[in-house]
């Protein structure tokens, strides 16, 4: 951790201890950006009233207490009373070098948090036999983005893909697979359409529907047989289930996610916990029958009406819900997989839902008070006219399609401003780009915001976007590249392609990479140099704000700033044409805003380009 605004607190704290008492040693020194200097601290004026002085008298009483020597050239107090601290470029300059040293690679340049944690992370969540839809697009960046923030501050992430591949529509589902035959091709709608699937069962079971021994009465029948266990019905599930499984590893694999397989803990995983959850309840007097159905009322939560809002967790007909499988879900993540913290990167339409449940199984003890449990609440995504994005026909859009469109405007653009590049490397580029630029508009945004999803706004080269912050990175490679530096700095090449390998980067860095060269000193002198210099120093503290607020769109607003600080160096001070020792300088800082970006993006989900 060199981010100098930080390593000023303890000094600050100590000051306040001397000059008030002890006791006021954990007291927040409020520590700010300033206009005047590079921060200002605010705590003087809420000590102020607890010690019966002037707050200007109180600034100038931690002022005299407090040791700056070597890291700040000057203090000053202003206002009402802050305190106006400016850092010695000295002490910028030796932070910068050190972070710039720790940086050869992403994972080894993150301090770990102090207290690594077991989170359980779901999200993605699609639906068996049923079209992914943008809200699950975003859920899926988002929550993958998530996962890789913890893992890189050192927590254990648990990935569940909580799939909705049980209940009632299954009958239908089964029963039209079986008669269309698996290897028939409206079978394998399943894989490249799932809503057309889905479409063709729905319309037979409702054409059939006052048939007594039509398709409906056999869908009906071939539910109860699933439930009951019926091993020819459960293969055929199973088969159907798997079908659904390529359409989304097709998904994720076109958007780079690093969920598999292994991860999926469908509704089906719960079922045979539901009884004895109910009963437990009920005995328990936590769960009473309402209008037949068996419900919990937790506390807190109520309807229009007024009148308590229940949790149904048993229907009248015996059946259960998406509540009960959610009651033994959130069980088995704290009793089995022994989670501190349970993350549902969800859409926001199922907040109350969620919160039934967190709060039903504090009711229970299945949630002990060291257990965070949060809903994400992912924002809806909607169309140009204002309501949930839809196909021009009214039908849910094709995701695959969408991600497609986005990568042909790539393409596009990179076809007339690249001519020169290889076929092979401009659709490389096109891919990093169209997807880069669908994830970053995902996760520039908070993530619990609704926006519109707008092609040509997420792929503009201007603005927080992903292409602008790519583009910025990929000007770097080619400024060291022209320097003959690229190979040197950038690990051997290591970051080409975009697939950074952390494992084996760290060993590099550990071992001290032969090939590295000697590490060459970075030079604070210009203000630009050194408005990036500070910027850079805030790196480790974006990634634990991104932690603890569960925010990625921290991390986007950080790189942002990366880039457009690093153009504002570059405008103003000469790399290339400087002379030998300045430009040594500069190309090693150069190397360590590439590294951030690159770094940056990397825990984003987004590729960086090798030109673009
Ligand atoms: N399958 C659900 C849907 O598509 C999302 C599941 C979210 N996770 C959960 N534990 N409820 O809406």
């Amino acid at each position: 951790m060199n981010n100098p605004a930080e390593l000023v607190v303890p000094r600050v704290q100590a000051a306040i201890a001397t000059a008030f008492g002890e006791e006021f040693r954990q007291a927040d020194p409020v520590v700010r950006p300033s206009q005047f200097a590079d921060i200002q601290i605010n705590a003087a004026m809420a000590l102020a009233k607890k010690a019966g002085l002037p707050p200007r008298a109180a600034a100038a009483k931690i002022v005299e207490a407090l040791d700056l020597d070597g890291i700040c050239t000057g203090v000053e107090i202003s206002g009402p009373g802050f305190i106006n601290l400016s850092f010695d470029g000295t002490w910028i300059e030796e932070l910068l070098n050190a972070e710039s040293a720790q940086a050869a690679s992403v994972t080894t340049a993150v301090t770990p948090a102090a207290t690594p944690q077991r989170v359980v992370v779901d999200y993605s969540s699609p639906n068996v036999a049923k079209e992914m839809h943008v809200g699950h697009l975003r859920t899926t960046v988002v929550g993958d983005s998530l996962v890789k923030v913890l893992e890189a501050l050192g927590d254990t992430v648990i990935r569940q893909n909580h799939i909705g591949d049980w209940g009632t529509p299954f009958g239908m589902l089964i029963e039209h697979w079986l008669e269309i035959g698996e290897d028939s091709p409206e079978a394998a709608l399943l894989v490249d359409d799932p809503s057309a699937f889905y479409q063709a069962a729905r319309a037979k079971f409702d054409a059939s529907a006052t048939d007594a021994d039509g398709f409906a009465t056999r869908a009906r029948l071939r539910v109860v047989a699933l439930q009951g266990g019926d091993p020819e019905t459960f293969a055929v599930w199973q088969r159907l289930v798997a079908q659904s499984k390529r359409y989304f590893n097709a998904i994720y694999s076109m958007l780079g996610i690093s969920l598999t397989d292994d991860h999926i803990a469908g509704e089906s995983s719960y079922d045979e916990h539901l009884a004895q959850l109910c009963q437990e309840l009920e005995e328990r007097g936590l769960a009473r029958i309402s209008d037949g159905a068996l419900c919990t009322f937790p506390e807190g939560f109520s309807g229009r009406d007024g009148q308590p809002l229940p949790l149904i967790i048993r229907k009248s007909d015996g059946g259960y819900g998406y509540g009960t499988t959610d009651l033994a879900t959130i069980r088995y993540r704290v009793r089995e997989l022994e989670a501190n913290r349970v993350l549902y990167v969800v859409g926001a339409p199922q907040n109350v839902h969620l919160r039934m449940v967190m709060a039903t199984a504090r009711d229970a003890g299945w949630l002990p008070d060291t257990v965070e449990a949060v809903h994400v609440q992912i924002g809806n995504v909607l169309g140009e006219d204002g309501k949930i994005l839809k196909s021009r026909s009214g039908a849910p859009v094709k995701l695959m399609a969408l991600l497609e469109e986005a990568v042909d405007r790539a393409r596009a653009v990179i076809d007339a401003s690249r001519p020169e590049l290889s076929d092979e490397e401009r659709a490389v580029t096109a891919r990093q780009v169209g997807i880069g630029a669908v994830k970053y508009a995902d996760l520039s945004t908070g993530h619990d915001t609704e926006y519109v999803f707008d092609f040509d706004r997420m792929l503009a080269l201007s603005g927080n976007t992903g292409p602008y912050v790519q583009y910025a990175a990929a000007r770097i490679r080619s400024i060291l590249r022209k320097a003959g530096v690229l190979e040197q700095f950038i690990d051997g090449g290591s970051l080409d392609g975009g697939a950074l390998d952390g494992g084996a980067l760290d060993a590099q860095a550990q071992a001290g990479n032969p090939e590295a060269g000697p590490a060459t000193a970075i030079a604070v002198i210009e203000p630009a140099e050194r408005a990036l210099a500070l910027h850079l120093l805030e790196f480790d503290t974006t990634l634990n704000k991104v932690r603890d607020s569960l925010e990625p769109h921290r991390l986007c607003g950080y790189l942002f700033e990366l880039a457009q600080l690093f153009t504002s160096f570059y405008d103003q001070c000469p790399v290339l044409k400087a002379e030998e020792s300045v430009r040594d300088s500069r190309l090693a800082l150069c190397a360590l805003v590439l590294r951030r970006l690159s770094g940056g993006l990397e825990l984003l989900g987004i590729e960086t380009p090798e030109n673009m």
